[in-house]
């Protein structure tokens, strides 16, 4: 057997973890459409993922309409969606599995063919993303990022509400847990930063006011769930979707110093040597470790993310820099990943072209080991 530290139980919240090896949260681009509802066929990958006392973060979920930003991805704000939710949670949970949703709200990443009424998208700025990105339209074409809308203040508490509804429906669906997205450029990552953030009211400015949004979320989904419920994702050092902070530290000292004191289920860094959103490899070359930069003023649960073999996690946890480490696109293609760690079998390698949109093929028809044909 490997990794005997990946291997062994590890209490998230009031769940108790058989092992460290988590799926970390991946858009597939899968649900109906138009009704945005997650399917049969959403149902079985995840179940394919699932292993007892094992931690499944579900895929980013917008928490409203204006949040979305991506074709198929499945929302978390109707009632069909929630019933879709509802059989990926039973399917899971029939396996013994553990699993939380990711809310979500893109902000500016998005195009006003998503939009209600084909409005622009919302920011705390009217600042555009650099035109060296590219936008995605609902029918999958790439287009320009257009300027965004910069909120009203008083459009701020509808943001704060519709995360709290989304957490209400989370726990409607039957999830063990939400996971606010805090990371990869999205909205509230958009507040944290000083480059997307050039408000001059209380949601701007200093670091203070910069990270109000994201912490009156986090307690929004404490009123929902309790805090031991709640995870948080951020990514200090990422560049995914235009994003960076010019000095990450101060900024996110200050973010994990006001967590700390809440009691979270987790927190979740992506490590920077790897890209947001996955599109392309990245080796980022001496580059800040995020866990290792914040482990020191964390005392919760740390869940690492970001280019992570097997090899990697156990000497991360060993090394006490995480306590857990979500893994992506290696569980994309390998339905029984935590397995094939433990027991040292070959990974199958991912095809990148299937990782967004499309039916069964890239996403349920990878085999576990054993339906292998030997070698
Ligand atoms: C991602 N990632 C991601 N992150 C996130 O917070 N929410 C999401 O919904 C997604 N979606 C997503 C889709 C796809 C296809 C990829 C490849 C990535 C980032 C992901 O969770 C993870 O941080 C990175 O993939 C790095 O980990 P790996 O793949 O190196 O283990």
């Amino acid at each position: 057997m490997n990794f005997p530290i990946l291997f062994s139980p590890l209490k998230v919240g009031p769940y108790q973890l058989a092992h460290r090896v988590a799926m970390a949260p991946l858009t597939r681009m899968r649900a109906a459409r138009p009704s945005l509802a997650p399917r049969p066929l959403n149902a079985d990958y995840y179940a394919q993922r699932a292993t007892p006392g094992g931690l499944l973060i579900a895929e980013a979920s917008p928490v409203m309409a204006t949040g979305f930003g991506n074709p198929g991805v499945p929302g978390i704000w109707s009632e069909q969606q929630v019933e879709g939710w509802r059989k990926v949670v039973d399917a899971v949970h029939a396996k013994g599995g553990i699993i939380f949703l990711q809310l979500w709200h893109v902000g500016r990443v998005s195009h006003s063919s998503f939009q209600p009424g084909g409005a622009l998208p919302v920011a705390p700025s009217a600042v555009a993303i650099s035109s060296e990105f590219k936008a995605m339209t609902w029918d999958g074409k790439v287009a320009a990022y257009e300027m965004p809308r910069a909120l009203e203040t008083d459009e701020i508490a509808g943001i704060v509400a519709a995360f709290r509804q989304a957490a209400k429906n989370a726990l409607a669906a039957g999830f063990d847990g939400v996971e606010i997205h805090g990371a990869n450029g999205y909205l509230l990552e958009q507040f944290l930063q000083s480059r997307s953030n050039q408000r001059t009211d209380r949601y701007g400015g200093s670091i203070e006011n910069r990270a109000r949004l994201l912490l009156e979320v986090v307690q929004a989904a404490i009123e929902v769930w309790g805090a031991s419920r709640v995870g948080v994702r951020l990514s200090p050092y990422g560049v995914a979707n235009d994003s960076g902070e010019p000095d990450p530290m101060p900024l996110y000292t200050h973010v994990v110093n006001a967590l700390g004191p809440l009691g979270l289920a987790y927190l979740h860094f992506i490590e920077p040597r790897s890209s947001g959103a996955g599109r392309a490899e990245v080796n980022w070359q001496n580059v800040p470790s995020a866990m290792v930069l914040f482990r020191p003023i964390w005392q919760g649960v740390l869940i690492a993310a970001g280019g992570f073999s097997g090899e990697a996690a156990e000497a991360a946890i060993a090394d006490g820099h995480a306590d857990a480490v979500a893994f992506g696109r290696i569980f994309i293609s390998n339905p029984d990943l935590p397995r094939r760690l433990q027991h040292g079998f070959p990974l199958t390698p991912y095809n990148r072209a299937t990782f967004y949109g499309g039916e069964e093929a890239g996403y349920t028809d990878y085999p576990v080991y054993d339906e292998l044909a030997p070698a």
